[in-house]
């Protein structure tokens, strides 16, 4: 029976077969492209900080801004009428400590805002981002510890003791009450999904029992599964300022050559009960979202992050590339590689263009 066979007759080559008769003519192109991007699709990323009337721009993302709450308010009345799905909500502390206070602070800034918006743009949709590293005086996405200060406090037994000459590490279990707690906060002010940004182990779990046990069962998580140690984010930590005052987030974020264990981690926040899940930074990791997305069958998110931004931003600042052009290519490959929701900076100005239906 399994003969060898002919090759299939596609491969017979010119000139019965010539793929450029379907790109002779635009509507012959538009009927067989395979990829199609929709403002359906998009998530648009806000920064929120205190004050009144507040519109800063941030200096490393041209077109982005520090909004305060009534001008993120504004900002996402404009979004929810350009038929914007979502946005996903980033905090700027105006107070900092050791644990994170106001991560999960009722009338913390992220809760305020939420509020705000949930109230006069309902029909937005409305993610938060889970994590502690704007909100923390070192920077970091955990709890700090020192050999030293665990030590004293003499708990937190099932933490694994520091290497020796070790410093500091992040206290994973510590780590994951403060997540829950700021989870539940932005549950509370109305959130419609969480995204946990901080790759923790168990924080997915620990999320959704959290939520379930205070009465937001249906509320969605959004994990930040495979999120990799990466340079790109540099803008926005100048944008939320959260670079961490010391060290790095290696000992919590994924190593960039690993593509084998972001499935793995995949694995386990949709065992936790994640409901979609996330390939961060993007552009770099396609493969990765390709991947997650032929194997798990899921919903994936891809994070078109500060950095990915900037660097067209710059580029085309300069005239060395053209910049719709360019993001247009860049968003679309995020689909073509099998991402079902991108979070973009670009994600207004995309809507623009596909209203105008000029995708
Ligand atoms: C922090 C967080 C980061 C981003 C989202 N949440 C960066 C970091 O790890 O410092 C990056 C977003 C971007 O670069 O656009 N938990
Ligand atoms: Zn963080």
């Amino acid at each position: 029976m399994a003969q060898r066979q002919d090759p299939p007759p596609l491969l017979m080559g010119y000139p019965v077969h010539q793929p450029r008769r379907l790109r002779q003519f635009e509507p012959l192109r538009r009927l067989v492209r395979e990829t199609r991007l929709s403002v359906d699709q998009l998530i648009m990323p806000l920064f929120v900080r205190s004050g009144k009337n507040v519109r800063s721009p941030i200096a490393s993302m041209p077109g982005q801004f520090q909004l305060s709450v009534d001008q993120a308010v504004q900002e996402c009345r404009q979004l929810h009428e350009q038929r914007i799905p979502a946005v996903l909500l980033f905090g700027l502390a105006q107070h900092k400590d050791d644990k994170a206070s106001q991560a999960y602070a009722k009338d913390g800034i992220v809760q305020q805002a939420v509020q705000a918006i949930k109230a006069q743009v309902p029909g937005l949709a409305v993610i938060t981002d889970v994590c502690l590293c704007p909100f923390m005086s070192h920077g970091h996405c955990g709890v700090v510890r020192t050999p030293y200060a665990a030590k004293k406090t003499g708990k937190k037994k099932s933490q694994a003791p520091p290497r020796s000459g070790q410093e500091w590490f992040i206290d994973n279990e510590a780590t994951l009450e403060l997540l829950a707690k700021t989870a539940v906060s932005h549950a509370q002010a109305g959130a419609d999904m969480v995204a946990p940004s901080d790759m923790m182990d168990g924080r997915v779990g620990a999320i959704r029992r959290a939520l379930d046990r205070d009465g937001f069962s249906r509320t969605p998580i959004l994990s930040y599964a495979a999120k990799y140690a990466s340079s790109f984010y540099g803008p926005f930590r100048e944008a939320l300022g959260s670079e961490p005052a010391f060290g790095d987030r290696k000992s919590y974020q994924m190593d960039a050559a690993n593509a084998e264990e972001a499935l793995r981690e995949v694995a386990l926040d949709l065992e936790e009960g994640a409901d979609i899940v996330m390939v961060k930074p993007a552009l770099a990791y396609l493969d990765v979202i390709t991947r997650i997305k032929q194997r798990f069958n899921c919903p994936v998110a891809a994070f078109n992050v500060s950095g990915e931004y900037a660097m067209v931003k710059a580029a085309a600042s300069r005239g060395w590339l053209l910049e719709r052009a360019a993001w247009l290519e860049v968003l679309l490959a995020m689909r073509r590689a099998g991402a079902d929701l991108i979070i973009t900076y670009w994600a207004k100005e995309a809507s623009k263009l596909l209203q105008e239906n000029r995708v």
